[in-house]
């Protein structure tokens, strides 16, 4: 019997990756010492501090039942005291937090929560796919905020249609962010929240990186004066502790956005497993211990040594102020030829911007997730190819 899936899984955007995800695996396979810097996942383990929180939470029989509503009380309060030390930003743990699967799937469920068929969301391109297929999945449609260097990797507000910023109801934005790995200064942020203010949009921030940067720390939305009241703040446990498997995240922000998305989440999913919870409380606690600060130096170094290795090579590229990954511009223009012929012929995996939206063309993504030693064999092979 021929099963057709739903159509709208036929609407999404063609997954320009794939290429190199058949050709990773053919040359994994061929047993091809394969170094990746495709996948945006830490390669280092969660820290015993919380690893022991969990082992402790999973004992109790208290965290077994399903975790329906906005997550538990003293894991919604943790993310009050980590946004008043990590921001001066006062949330609400009673109705301004809400515990997430993993920001990815807040991201997604929002749109159901909040996008009705034929409803207008502006998305930023090249951009986590994610805000595009939540959208398409609730009927909705995105109209793509490119995103140039020489304005930093911004969206041009002023250059969204007028008829465009009076139907659109969401705006997605992501700094630090990926792929470009650009911060949004707090400037920007008053900027948006004037422009949404005035045309009645409703912001969604992600900042899944907020806590990875290599000089000051980034700002958050919520900082800008009464932002709560036309703004939601995605923030991820999974790249600040190396948690990714662990699916935790939280959003916090305009009350009335979080209760739709609860709703949603109590029918679909029933919360986030409680003892991960307690383990995040750890987490967020732990912010300013040894093992995760330490962290920043680990990337900071990759980083260095992956500059300074591809500027040898003739690459002209531009240090990354935040996340886990370096935005490089290629020696030549088409990002799919570059990133097929570093992975035929030096066996190094990297994403090819244009699989990130149009306006990605022209750079490849690294990932620092690669260890020292790795990397220098990584560069020194890349350094062998002539453009
Ligand atoms: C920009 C951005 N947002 C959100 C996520 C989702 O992270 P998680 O679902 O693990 O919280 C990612 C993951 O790669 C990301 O790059």
């Amino acid at each position: 019997m021929n099963i057709a899936p739903a159509e709208r899984l036929t609407q999404l955007p063609a997954y320009l990756f794939a290429e190199i995800d058949r050709k990773k695996r053919a040359a994994i396979s061929a047993g091809r010492d394969i170094i990746d810097f495709g996948v945006g996942d830490p390669d280092m383990p969660t820290p015993d501090f919380i690893i022991d929180r969990m082992a402790e939470a999973i004992r109790d029989p208290a965290n077994h039942p399903y975790a329906h509503g906005l997550g538990i009380m003293e894991f919604r309060e943790a993310v009050g005291r980590f946004m008043a030390k990590r921001y001066g930003v006062e949330v609400s743990p009673v109705d301004e937090v809400l515990a997430l699967l993993g920001s990815k799937e807040g991201i997604g469920h929002m749109a159901i929560a909040l996008v009705n068929p034929g409803d207008t969301v502006l998305v930023p391109e090249p951009g986590y796919p994610v805000y595009a297929s939540g959208t398409i999945f609730a009927g909705g449609q995105c109209h793509t905020m490119p995103l140039h260097e020489e304005y930093g990797w911004l969206p041009r507000l002023d250059e969204i249609p007028e008829e465009v910023r009076r139907r659109a109801k969401v705006l997605w934005i992501n700094y630090p962010n990926n792929p470009t790995s650009a911060v949004a200064s707090l400037a920007f942020f008053e900027e948006v929240v004037a422009f949404a203010r005035k045309y009645e949009i409703l912001i969604a921030h992600d900042t899944a990186y907020s806590e990875l940067y290599f000089g000051e720390k980034p700002p958050s939305i919520m900082q800008v004066a009464r932002a709560k009241d036309l703004a939601v703040e995605f923030h991820s446990l999974s790249k600040t502790f190396n948690m990714t498997g662990w699916r935790m995240a939280f959003v916090i922000g305009h009350r009335d956005v979080l209760a739709a998305l609860s709703k949603v989440k109590n029918n679909l999913d029933s919360g986030a497993f409680q003892a991960v919870q307690h383990a995040g409380i750890a987490a967020l606690d732990g912010i300013d211990r040894s093992e995760i600060r330490g962290l920043i130096d680990v990337y900071r170094l990759r980083r260095e040594m992956l500059v300074g290795g591809l500027r040898e090579a003739g690459w002209p590229v531009t240090p990354p102020d935040a996340t886990f990954y370096l935005w490089a511009k290629c020696p030549v223009a088409d990002s799919m030829r570059v990133a097929s012929r570093i992975l035929d012929e030096a066996d190094v995996v990297v994403i090819p911007g244009a699989g990130f939206g149009p306006t990605g063309e022209g750079f490849v993504r690294f990932s620092l997730t690669v260890p020292n030693d790795r990397i220098r064999e990584a560069v020194a092979r890349i350094a062998l190819l002539k453009w």
